[in-house]
């Protein structure tokens, strides 16, 4: 990479990436749009949008200034429309967001924000999505019926440790905050190192 390259690389989203583009192949129908949340780097937006050719890709950042990595990463891409700021937190979400959406994805959020963000996104997703449309996140949970892995224990006291109102959430607590916003849980999916992704659909 030279040094005037834009794009930011997260080894994170370079490892989850396959995984989760065949996850989201096998679920997702053909055509749709996708609203993405804090979609960082763009890696995600740029691997999954080549992959899933019948979607249109809205990417959003909290922070404009990922909005470079983001561009550069999916130049040449095709059905990638040009990133929107979008904070979780400044509710009710932007009128430039495209809505209705058919899916919203978002990955590494929930845990790596305060927890005043996990609520904020599933009130603003039930409030974009279609109906039948679901909202995707992507990460590590605490599980009640599941015993913690050692590393996800490690990882939630290391983001502890970098900001006390980041953390690894419960799985009941998140749950709770999307009924409360008239999501429900329809698929628990196991993904590589002890991560998940979850299918949240509109109340009907
Ligand atoms: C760990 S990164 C995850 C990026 C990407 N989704 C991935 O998995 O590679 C967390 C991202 O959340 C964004 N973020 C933090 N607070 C946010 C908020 N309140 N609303 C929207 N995005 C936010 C950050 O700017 C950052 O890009």
């Amino acid at each position: 990479m030279s040094s005037s390259d834009p794009r930011r690389h997260s080894p994170a989203a370079e490892r989850n990436g396959p995984p989760l583009l065949a996850a989201l192949q096998a679920r997702l129908p053909a055509h749709g749009l996708m609203l993405e949340i804090a979609s960082g780097s763009g890696q995600h937006a740029a691997r999954f949008a080549a992959g899933l050719p019948g979607w249109h890709w809205q990417p959003t950042e909290a922070d404009p200034r990922a909005f470079g990595s983001i561009r550069a990463w999916c130049a040449g891409v095709p059905r990638v429309r040009d990133p929107i700021v979008l904070d979780v937190l400044d509710e009710p979400w932007t009128e430039a967001l495209p809505r209705p959406v058919d899916a919203i994805f978002c990955a590494n959020l929930i845990h790596i924000a305060p927890w005043a963000c996990t609520g904020a996104l599933m009130r603003g997703a039930a409030g974009c999505l279609a109906p039948g449309g679901v909202l995707l996140t992507y990460g590590p949970y605490l599980e009640d019926d599941v015993p913690t892995a050692p590393g996800n224990l490690a990882f939630d006291a290391e983001l502890r440790a970098r900001d006390p109102a980041w953390g690894v959430r419960r799985l009941a607590d998140v749950r709770a905050e999307a009924l409360a916003a008239g999501l429900h849980l329809r698929e628990r999916v196991a993904m590589p190192a002890n991560n998940r992704l979850l299918v949240w659909a509109r109340e009907r």
